[in-house]
């Protein structure tokens, strides 16, 4: 077993980097590209049952961001944006996403269909639709940002724990032998509470958080960039995802395999997220930051940083998130705040 190796459950991966679901692999051609990257797989890009979904990709308009949140002509290190949904017909493109599952499977990769969430019978018919493909992996985006502002109904955000675990329950009856991730959404603190929701609905694991939604005002035009509210993400997240996945791991004992997704751009960024929890991450902004090399080369720096200290990947799975104390075990510093104010303040 390499020192990359992980798996999800019982599904094994050959690394910890998976290319995720968005525009550059809503193709073949892009698919094939992540894969020759070195992923250990690809979630194609995602489809739904609602013809707005897809019409809403002619409306889909990006930005690349700096640090700062501010519009740059430079590579940015953050997409602001409104997307939309594959056009292709979706038995069509399960089809041929399948040929290629098929063909990989054999060097043990894989590629995933996915679905942003519109409605529990769509759902059903689009997992039964991926199983009779031959698809191994079924990814349920419950939790995409633009659900506020795209066409009612197009895209639809799960955040009530009940109903998702009634959702998956469904989802789960017509992909009887099938991987069946959950990816919740970055918009409700609830995450715990819903990764044992999708636990409980039959879930092998959750991927977790999607971007958070943001509007970036002009100081030239004074207007909102893009015209609309958009999403967000970005290297910024990372920290708070990582506490996400963290507070998921107590609150499911360890027993839910997580997946993190939102900021990771280098391997110090997938081993922060495995330290929280994470047995694989999903990255996406880096192959439109810096294409499909930036995959490569963020699985080159965690093997690098693990044959430089004689670790597996899996061996760090947790770690930070086992270690995670409260306020009130910290011992008493009663002056360290005098540190951090200017020296005005204690004259
Ligand atoms: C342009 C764009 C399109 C996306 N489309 C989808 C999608 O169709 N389905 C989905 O589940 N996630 C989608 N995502 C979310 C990504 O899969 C990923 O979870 C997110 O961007 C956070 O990871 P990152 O920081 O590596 O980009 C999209 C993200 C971007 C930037």
């Amino acid at each position: 077993m390499s020192r990359l190796s992980t798996s999800i459950g019982g599904f094994p991966l050959l690394n910890p980097v998976i290319c995720a679901s968005g525009e550059p692999v809503m193709t073949e051609a892009g698919i094939r590209a992540a894969l020759r990257a070195g992923v250990a797989g690809v979630i194609a890009k995602s489809v739904n049952e609602n013809p707005a979904g897809g019409r809403q990709l002619d409306r889909a308009d990006y930005v690349r961001l700096d640090a700062q949140g501010v519009p740059t002509a430079g590579r940015g290190v953050s997409l602001f944006n409104r997307s939309g949904l594959t056009q292709r017909g979706t038995e069509e493109w399960f089809a041929a996403i399948a040929a290629i599952d098929r063909e990989v499977g054999r060097e043990g990769r894989f590629v995933a269909a996915s679905i942003v969430y519109a409605g529990a019978e769509g759902a059903v018919s689009i997992a039964g639709m991926a199983r009779r493909a031959g698809l191994r992996v079924f990814e349920l985006n419950v939790g995409a940002p633009h659900a506020s502002e795209a066409a009612a109904g197009a895209i639809v955000q799960e955040t009530d724990p009940g109903r998702l675990t009634d959702l998956v329950r469904q989802v789960r009856a017509v992909t009887e032998g099938m991987q069946l991730w959950v990816k919740l959404t970055g918009l409700s603190s609830n995450l715990p509470a819903l990764a044992v929701a999708a636990r409980a609905g039959g879930a092998d694991a959750v991927c977790m958080m999607g971007r958070f939604m943001a509007l970036v005002p002009d100081l030239e035009t004074f207007a909102p960039v893009l015209g609309t509210s958009a999403a967000y993400g970005g290297g910024w997240a990372l920290p708070i995802v990582c506490r996400f996945l963290a507070l998921t791991r107590k609150a499911t004992g360890g027993d839910l395999p997580l997946m993190g997704t939102n900021g990771v751009r280098s391997g110090g960024d997938v081993l922060r997220m495995a330290l929280c929890g994470a047995s694989a991450t999903e990255l996406l902004s880096i192959v439109m930051h810096e294409g499909f090399g930036g995959l490569t080369r963020v699985i080159d720096e965690v093997d690098s940083f693990l044959a430089e200290r004689g670790l597996t990947f899996r061996e760090l799975i947790g770690r930070s998130a086992d270690a995670l104390t409260s306020y009130g075990e910290q011992p008493e510093t009663p002056d360290r705040w005098k540190d951090f104010v200017p020296k005005e303040t204690l004259a």
